[in-house]
């Protein structure tokens, strides 16, 4: 049986319908239910139920929210995954391309030196270094630029459609380059790796995003046209639009640690066409 933390989230929600959609045995908990950062609760439920793997998609992901809520962040994106692994169930983590400094020209390769900017992605190392040095079994997929075309769903993709429809134009910086990751694609991965046994392999570090690379004016300009709205999208630099974490120039994540298990992501501007 599969366990899946932090099921209302974006992410969380999309691995249940597929384990809804592939017959796979899952115990969904929201963070109501289980809060992956009480110790006592986490491990009532891991002793009442038998799990074979953990797939953590809870996290603190307000990114400059977390610049002065320090605390709550580190608690739920550092703690947290190790509450959870120090149950001894082997865990499928989730992390960011956060974590790097953005100064890089080509795509970040897993062993690459990490230098995060913000205190989420801060947290998210702290998260990642938990496991890692606690000699876990598992791994730590790193992702990025997700989003979901749920209405429900608070992401770029979602915000960028509402704006385009009321207004005339709209100013996204173009100066920050990443990969657009659908959030459906991601969990067909991270349950490939399940199925796979990744779950069962040393603690190591996989990276998923989909293929291809963007800024988010890039990406800005291709919701408007899925919208068939008449906005104008102007590029502008980060420095125009302040906000209080620092993000990585630069993020893209390489994508060859996949290629063990056979997962080839899909072109983000295809991911994006699909219904
Ligand atoms: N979204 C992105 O662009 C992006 C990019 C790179 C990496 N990631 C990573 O991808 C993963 C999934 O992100 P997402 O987009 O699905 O985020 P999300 O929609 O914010 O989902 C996170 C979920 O975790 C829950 N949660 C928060 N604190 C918790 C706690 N103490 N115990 C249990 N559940 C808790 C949240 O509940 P509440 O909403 O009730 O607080 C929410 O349901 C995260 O690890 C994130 O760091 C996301």
């Amino acid at each position: 049986m599969l366990l899946i933390t932090g099921a209302n989230g974006q992410l969380g929600k999309a691995v249940v319908e597929q384990c809804l959609r592939q017959g796979i045995p899952f115990y969904p908990v929201t963070k109501s239910e289980l809060d992956i950062t009480c110790a006592s609760s986490v491990n009532r439920l891991v002793s009442e139920q038998k799990f074979n793997c953990i797939i953590n998609c809870a996290a603190y992901t307000a990114v400059d929210a977390a610049e002065t809520d320090v605390a709550n962040a580190y608690t739920v994106n550092a703690f947290g995954p190790w509450v959870l692994a120090s149950t001894g169930v082997p865990i499928i983590h989730v992390s960011t391309d956060y974590v790097f400094d953005g100064t890089a020209v080509s795509p970040y390769e897993t062993n690459d030196l990490t230098r995060p900017l913000s205190v989420y992605g801060l947290s998210k190392r702290a998260g990642e270094v938990s496991l890692l040095e606690g000699q876990f079994n598992g791994a730590i997929i790193r992702t990025a630029w997700v989003y979901s075309k749920a209405a429900e769903s608070r992401n770029f993709f979602n915000t960028i459609s509402k704006l385009a429809s009321e207004r005339d134009s709209l100013r996204v910086v173009s100066d920050q380059t990443g990969a657009p990751t659908r959030v459906e694609d991601l969990a067909l991965a991270l349950l490939s790796l399940y199925k796979q046994g990744s779950h069962k392999q040393p603690m190591h570090i996989v990276h998923f995003t989909n293929a291809g690379q963007c800024s988010w004016y890039d990406f800005a300009c291709e919701i408007v046209k899925t919208t068939g709205s008449s906005c104008s999208v102007i590029p502008i630099t980060t420095a125009d639009y302040p906000a209080k974490a620092v993000r990585p120039a630069y993020s893209v994540l390489s994508l060859k640690s996949l290629e063990p298990y056979g997962v080839k992501p899909r072109f983000w501007l295809d991911a994006l066409s699909d219904e």
